[in-house]
């Protein structure tokens, strides 16, 4: 049984979904377990099975589940130590800071206790818009925390706000904010010495079993 804190991982419908698959990364690497949520505008932009093979877990894209029995939402949001929602639509602020649940996503950023960290991406006029700002400005005097958008070439064209923050400051405030548990006092020093699980990873792919796919 594994005891590495819980991330749920909101991606939505931004060009900037693709790189979510580097954060999912990232943070396995740093010893985090990690469930995503794509809206179906995400999956527009990058495909599920990505998501599911780079996290090792299923991707969970529609509130209503036949195949899963329990009540996805809730279940979801009582598990996660934290939520992140990377990147983050104008869209997806707007419904959260109005209480609007009419997806899995929104509904599992209602129904959670967790800490809830939010990385918009978006056209720079979208992001200065004042309904944008006051819905921001909402979301974290409620305690919701915020990392970007910073100024980067955007794909409209424009150097200017609204570009993604970098996965590795993602982690960085992941890390701070929710640290990863450290190595059990009873595991051995050469097990708590075994290489970042990308290594370990692509070491088990080559064993025998070939359940596992490497992560590249
Ligand atoms: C090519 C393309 C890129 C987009 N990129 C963004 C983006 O970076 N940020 C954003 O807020 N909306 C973006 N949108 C608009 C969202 O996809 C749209 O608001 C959608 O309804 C968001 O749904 P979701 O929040 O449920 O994922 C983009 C749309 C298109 C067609």
């Amino acid at each position: 049984m594994t005891t590495a804190p819980e991330i749920v991982l909101g991606v939505t419908g931004s060009i900037a979904a693709y790189k979510a698959g580097d954060l999912v990364r990232a943070l396995r690497d740093e010893g985090y377990t990690v469930s995503c949520i794509m809206t179906q505008r995400a999956t527009r932009f990058i495909a599920p099975t990505t998501l599911q093979a780079l996290s090792e877990r299923k991707v969970h894209t529609d509130l209503f589940d036949p195949e899963d029995p329990q009540i996805l939402h809730t279940a979801i949001a009582e598990h996660a130590k934290l939520i992140l929602v990377v990147p983050a639509t104008a869209n997806i602020i707007g419904k959260f800071a109005n209480g609007l649940a009419d997806d899995l996503l929104s509904c599992i950023l209602l129904a959670a206790k967790a800490k809830i960290l939010i990385a918009p991406a978006m056209n720079v006029h979208m992001w200065q818009h004042p309904i944008v700002q006051r819905n921001v400005t909402m979301l974290k005097r409620l305690g919701v925390r915020f990392i970007g958008p910073e100024v980067g070439k955007l794909v409209c064209g424009y150097e200017a706000i609204g570009h993604l923050a970098a996965p590795e400051e993602i982690v960085r405030m992941v890390k701070q904010w929710t640290p990863p548990n450290p190595p059990h006092p009873l595991v051995t020093s050469t097990a708590a010495q075994r290489p970042k699980r990308s290594q370990a990873a692509s070491k088990s792919s080559r064993s025998s079993s070939g359940k596992r796919k490497a992560r590249r």
